[in-house]
């Protein structure tokens, strides 16, 4: 059987558990060879154990020195990276005036500097190529707001600016980059949060291996809402 992705190369930030993990699984189901991400060797060496991903890559994707060395490892093992899916995030709740500044400064450095310097690491071998995906997992918390839970959902909105406008340096590129706002999903996550879970894990990774296989290349910069 072939697969839509056959041939390519992805990585995950993010990939050891929830969200993340359910995407590497989707992206290898379509055939790429995927690299996860994350901080805890024991969930990523987890999901490569169960056919998940080829390779588990520990790091903290808010440390630049991490992701150069994720790429390198990710190019000499599986090739050159095709499909970049940013997953990895936290969520510190509390009030704006009781909010520790160093949880506020974590979440931003997480969950969208992260994301920032994880592009850094891939896009300039995507250019060359003139091919490549960048999927973002933002958050229906990046379109509306939430009491006491400033921290992330100006991560979340600030991940869907940096996307946008790294959409309009992409233009005619050959790489698109594209974001999902999922709604409550049923992880480690969601646990922290007030909303019931909407979803699965699956529902989102479905969506985003569509993004990163199939949709057109005129996508280029949309938020898809994902809401079970
Ligand atoms: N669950 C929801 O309801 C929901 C809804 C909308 C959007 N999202 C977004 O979906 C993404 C995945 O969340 P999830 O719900 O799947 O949560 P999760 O189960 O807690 O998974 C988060 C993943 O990110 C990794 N991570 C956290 N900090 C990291 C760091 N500094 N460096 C590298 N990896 C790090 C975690 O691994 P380690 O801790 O081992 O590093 C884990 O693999 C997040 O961006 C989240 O904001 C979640």
């Amino acid at each position: 059987m072939t697969g839509s992705l056959d041939g390519r190369t992805a990585i995950v930030t993010g990939g050891g558990r929830g969200i993340g993990a359910a995407v590497a699984r989707e992206l290898t189901r379509r055939g790429a060879r995927v690299t996860v991400f994350a901080r805890t060797q024991s969930e990523l060496d987890q999901v490569v154990k169960s056919g998940g991903a080829a390779l588990a890559i520990a790091g903290d994707v808010s440390v630049e020195a991490d992701l150069i060395r994720l790429r390198a490892s990710h190019e000499r093992v599986l090739g050159p990276c095709d499909v970049l899916v940013h997953s990895a995030g936290i969520l510190e709740r509390g009030r704006v005036d009781a909010l520790d500044p160093a949880a506020w400064r974590r979440v931003l450095e997480v969950n969208l500097t992260g994301a920032f310097l994880a592009t850094r690491a891939v896009l300039p071998g995507m250019r060359a190529r003139r091919r490549g995906r960048i999927v973002a997992v933002a958050s229906i918390s990046a379109h509306l707001g939430t009491a006491e839970a400033a921290a992330y959902n100006a991560s979340k909105w600030g991940m869907l600016g940096f996307a946008k406008s790294l959409a309009e340096e992409l233009r005619g590129s050959g790489v698109q980059v594209m974001t999902v706002s999922p709604g409550t999903v049923d992880t480690k996550m969601a646990a922290q949060s007030p909303f019931s879970p909407d979803m699965a894990p699956d529902d989102v990774a479905r969506v985003v291996g569509w993004l990163a296989a199939e949709a057109p290349d005129a996508m280029n910069g949309s938020d898809v809402g994902v809401f079970g």
